[in-house]
C-alpha cells in the first residue's frame, strides 16, 4: 500500500476533478507484478494499468489501491468489472470512495463476485493525501487553502502596498508549484490593483493544466487591461463582481475575454459561498486564496478555509497601516482560529509554514 501511496503521488496536481490514485498488483507470494497510476482525468484508472501490467499474473493475486474502485460508467468504464474478469482473489484498500457515483458500491460488487475485500489499511495516509478531493466531496465545496508570504512580523505588504518580493526566489518556485497543484488562484481586487498579478502556474517545465484565475471585485473596478486576465486562456479568467455591479464595467471586462460572474452580496461584498458553489460547478476541487488580508479574513471569517500555507521571510518591515496577513475587524484571542500540528519546512532563506483548521470549537 506505501508503494501504491508512492505511484499516486505521480498524479499530484493532474488528476483533478478526480482524486490521485496508485495501484499495486501483488503475486500470492507478495511480489509486486504489475503497478499503475492515475495521471489525468479521463485517462486510464491505477488498477487498471496495474492489471495491465499483471497481464495473466493478476489471477489469484491481490491487488492493493488507494481507493475503492469505481463501480459505474464514467469517461471510463467501471473498474470493478475488470478487476472480477481479471480473476483478482482479493482487493485492499484504505478507504471508501467518498464520491456519491461510488460510496461503497464498489467494494459491493467486489464481495458479490467472491473477491475478499479488505478496508483500512494506511487510512490516514491516503485521506491526507487526496484532502482536497475528500473536502470537496464531503463539502460538496471546493477545498481553501489560504496562501500568503509575509515578514516576520506578519506583514503582507510594506505601508506603501509594495510586496514584491518578500520572500526569496526558492519559496517562489514552491509558491508556483502550490499553484500547479490548484484549479483556481482567488485573488481581492484590491490585489489586483497595486500588484497586477498574472495568477498563472511558472515552473521551470511547461506545464498542462491552467488554474482559474479569479478576482473578487463587488463594483466591477477590475480593469479591462489587469494582466490576469490575458495572462493564460481568457475564459479561464473570471471576475466576480456583485448582482449589481454597474454594467458599464462589466461589458469592458467581457470584452477583454474575461468571464464575469454574477454574485449575491453578503455583508456588501461577493458572497464567498456562492462563489465556491460557482467554482465547484466547474469542477474546482482545490482553490488557493492568494490574498490579500482582507480576502483572508473573509473566507475564515466564513469558515471557508481548510488549510493554511505561510511563507515566512526573515524580514521585519513594521508599519501601523501596512496590511497583515489576516485583516478584517480581527478577533478575540479565544475566538482565534485554531490550526493543527505545523508542518514547518525551510525553503531557501525562507520558512514554508503549512496547517489544517482545526474546525471543532475548542473542547469539543
Ligand atoms: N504577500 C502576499 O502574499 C500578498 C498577497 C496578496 C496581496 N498582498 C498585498 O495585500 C495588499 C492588498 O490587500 P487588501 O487586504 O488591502 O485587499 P484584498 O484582500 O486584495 O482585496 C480586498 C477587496 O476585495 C473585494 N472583495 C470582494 N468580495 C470580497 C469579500 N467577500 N471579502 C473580502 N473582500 C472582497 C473588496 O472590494 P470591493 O468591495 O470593492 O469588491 C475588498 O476591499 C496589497 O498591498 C498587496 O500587495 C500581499
Amino acid at each position: 500500500m506505501r508503494r501504491a501511496l508512492e505511484l499516486a503521488e505521480r498524479g499530484r496536481g493532474l488528476t483533478s476533478p478526480n482524486p490521485m490514485v496508485g495501484a499495486v498488483v501483488a503475486a500470492p507470494g507478495g511480489e509486486i507484478v504489475g503497478e499503475g497510476v492515475h495521471l489525468k482525468a479521463g485517462g486510464p484508472h491505477a488498477e487498471i494499468e496495474a492489471l495491465r501490467a499483471a497481464g495473466r499474473y493478476a489471477r489469484g493475486a491481490t491487488l492493493y489501491v488507494t481507493l475503492e474502485p469505481c463501480a459505474h460508467q464514467g469517461r471510463t468504464p467501471p473498474c470493478t468489472t475488470r478487476i472480477v474478469d481479471a480473476g483478482v482473489a482479493r482487493v485492499v484498500a484504505p478507504l471508501v470512495d467518498p464520491n456519491p457515483l461510488v460510496a461503497g458500491r464498489g467494494f459491493e460488487v467486489l464481495r458479490r463476485a467472491a473477491i475478499e475485500v479488505t478496508v483500512g489499511l494506511l487510512a490516514e495516509e491516503a485521506a491526507l493525501q487526496n484532502r482536497v478531493f475528500f473536502t470537496a466531496m464531503r463539502e460538496r465545496r471546493p477545498h481553501v487553502t489560504l496562501k500568503a508570504a509575509m515578514t516576520l512580523d506578519g506583514k503582507i505588504a510594506d505601508a506603501q502596498g509594495a510586496s514584491r518580493w518578500i520572500t526569496g526566489e526558492p519559496a517562489r518556485a514552491r509558491a508556483h508549484r502550490c499553484r500547479s497543484e490548484a484549479d483556481a488562484i482567488v485573488v481581492g481586487v484590491t490585489t489586483v490593483m497595486r500588484d497586477d498579478p498574472e495568477l498563472t502556474v511558472r515552473l521551470g517545465e511547461p506545464w498542462p493544466r491552467e488554474p482559474y484565475r479569479v478576482a473578487l471585485d463587488t463594483e466591477g473596478r477590475t480593469p479591462p487591461g489587469a494582466r490576469f486576465i490575458a495572462a493564460g486562456d481568457p475564459a479561464r479568467a473570471l471576475v466576480a463582481v456583485g448582482a449589481a455591479a454597474p454594467e458599464e464595467r462589466v461589458l469592458p471586462l467581457q470584452a477583454a475575454g474575461a468571464t464575469v460572474v454574477r454574485c449575491p452580496t453578503r455583508d456588501g461584498r461577493v458572497d464567498l459561498g456562492f462563489l465556491l458553489g460557482e467554482l465547484f460547478r466547474r469542477d474546482v476541487r482545490g482553490v488557493l486564496v492568494e490574498g490579500g488580508g482582507e480576502v483572508h479574513a473573509a473566507f475564515l471569517d466564513a469558515g471557508l478555509v481548510d488549510r493554511v500555507t505561510v511563507f515566512l521571510a526573515p524580514l521585519l518591515v513594521g508599519g501601523r497601516t501596512a496590511p497583515s496577513v489576516v485583516g478584517g475587524g480581527g478577533r478575540e484571542l479565544k475566538s482565534a482560529v485554531r490550526l493543527g500540528p505545523l508542518t514547518i519546512t525551510p525553503v531557501g532563506d525562507d520558512i514554508l509554514l503549512e496547517a489544517d483548521v482545526i474546525r471543532e470549537p475548542r473542547g469539543a
